[in-house]
């Protein structure tokens, strides 16, 4: 069941980032909005189960990111009608041969597994799921050693 509502999607991101800033800090990676993205973007959805999606993906950012490095969220218009929300890295990437796995529940890659023993390997299965249920999608970017950017779209706000 989704409880959809209206709100602003810059204003959920930065409560993410103040949530996990203990966690990026004690890497100092940084986490910013995307330069250019600053005015306001409404989308209209389950807050808490967005909310869930953006904790997910900002704290694999930091799990998989590298010291002192950075984490931005960008989030665009995209057709007039939806919003796209990214959240970058520059972290040790995902091999193109687990790019189509990742999503999948329990799979974590073998680089993956070897710095971070904590993962349930749930995580991006349950954001897949949940942009799913809101109809949207999920994919991803990533090179090794370079890093990655995981983006889903939700609808604009409903005036
Ligand atoms: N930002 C990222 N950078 C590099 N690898 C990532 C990133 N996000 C996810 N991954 C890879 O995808 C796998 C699945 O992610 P996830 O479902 O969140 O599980 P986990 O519990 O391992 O964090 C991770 O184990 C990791 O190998
Ligand atoms: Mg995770």
């Amino acid at each position: 069941m989704l409880y959809k509502q209206s709100f602003v999607i810059q204003d959920l991101v930065k409560e993410v980032f103040e949530s996990l800033s203990g966690m990026a800090e004690a890497k100092s990676i940084h986490c910013t909005l995307k330069k250019g993205c600053e005015s306001p973007l409404s989308v209209f959805a389950d807050k808490e189960k967005i909310r869930q999606v953006l904790i997910n993906l900002v704290e694999n950012s930091i799990k998989y990111g590298k010291q002192n490095g950075s984490i931005t969220a960008s989030m665009y218009k995209t057709d007039g009608r939806h919003i796209l929300i990214e959240i970058s890295d520059d972290g040790i990437g995902i091999g193109e041969k687990n790019l189509t796995r990742i999503f999948e529940r329990f799979y974590r890659t073998d680089t993956g597994r070897s710095i971070d023993v904590t993962g349930s390997g749930l995580g991006l299965a349950i954001c897949k799921h949940i942009a799913e249920a809101h109809g949207q999608s999920i994919h991803v970017r990533s090179t090794e050693g370079v890093g990655t950017t995981i983006g889903f779209t939700l609808e604009g706000r409903r005036d």
